[in-house]
């Protein structure tokens, strides 16, 4: 049995309880960490918790506890479970208080609850023999820049996928890709530049994606930061998608259609190495 992190304690994971007046529980008002832990180590704590900050700023949620004492805490969890490689999951909500729309009064402590889970992120079969995935319309809010856990239409798209035979979905919004339901979303072009969509309120800017992005110009490889839309996703070469949980995963098929030669593209399968190499360099 896991123990995992509540409100200043360490609890038996069934033993953890939770107010039925949290305001994450009632209106998602809660923001969401996931980070990568490799060899009982942290992938990227720090860009993690600059992010956590920035979410934190934009729905003006206080949290009265430093990246010290936050840094800390996923170390206890990871020892305290013997976690050798998985994640670690943060949430912060604002709180508990009667059911009311409004924000609940200045001091209102928020609710931090963290845990660990074990999950296989080198050695991964999607990271083998890639994903297939389907387009469905974003039909999500105007902020996903913001990490909440207001990941309804995320469930929905992927049981649709499912539904239809596929492992993801991409969204797409006016014509053109923002995302995948809880990844970045990539493609080659015919000529080798690697398109993303750049940042905007219409997409996470996925700690992945950054740390992708910036593993592209180090190797002399080619990144456009733009719109790009499905057809142009029809006619590239090669695709996939970061996570903090995937690292990178090849996509070889959209809608039914292979991308490519249908196989793991021999770029992205060059990447997710380069990935690995920098996550194994960085734990913390
Ligand atoms: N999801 N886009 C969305 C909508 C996401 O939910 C995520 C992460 C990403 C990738 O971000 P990062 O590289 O920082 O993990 C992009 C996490 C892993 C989750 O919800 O489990």
């Amino acid at each position: 049995m896991r123990t995992v992190y509540v409100n200043g304690e360490y609890v038996p994971e069934n033993e953890a309880k939770i107010s039925v007046f949290d305001r994450g529980f009632t209106f998602a008002d809660a923001i969401y960490e996931v980070t990568a832990v490799l060899r009982g180590k942290l992938v990227d704590i720090d860009l993690h918790l600059a992010r956590l900050r920035r979410s934190l700023g934009e729905l003006a949620l206080d949290l009265p506890l430093s990246d010290e004492a936050l840094l800390a805490i996923h170390r206890e969890l990871i020892t305290r479970n013997q976690l050798e490689e998985g994640l670690i999951y943060l949430q912060v909500s604002r709180g508990v208080e009667d059911r009311n729309f409004h924000f609940p009064p200045e001091g209102t402590p928020p609710t931090v609850v963290m845990y660990s889970q074990a999950k296989k992120v080198i050695d991964s079969t999607p990271a083998v023999n890639g994903i297939s995935v389907i387009s469905l319309p974003d039909l999500r809010w105007g902020r996903c820049d913001i990490k909440t856990t207001q990941l309804l239409y995320a469930c929905l798209a992927k049981e649709q996928a499912k539904a239809q035979g596929a492992d993801d979905a991409w969204l797409v919004r006016e014509g053109q890709i923002t995302e995948g339901t809880s990844n970045n979303a990539f493609i080659v072009t015919r000529d080798g530049a690697v398109v993303t969509r750049d940042l905007s309120h219409a997409l996470l800017p996925g700690i992945t994606r950054s740390v992708v992005n910036t593993l592209l110009s180090e190797h002399d490889l080619r990144l456009e930061e733009r719109a790009w839309t499905l057809a142009e996703a029809e006619q590239a070469t090669e695709a996939f998608i970061t996570s903090s949980t995937s690292f990178v995963w090849p996509v070889i098929s959209l809608n039914g259609q292979p991308i490519g030669d249908g196989k793991p593209g021999v770029l992205t399968q060059r990447l997710r190495q380069i990935y690995l190499d920098h996550a194994l360099a960085v734990l913390k």
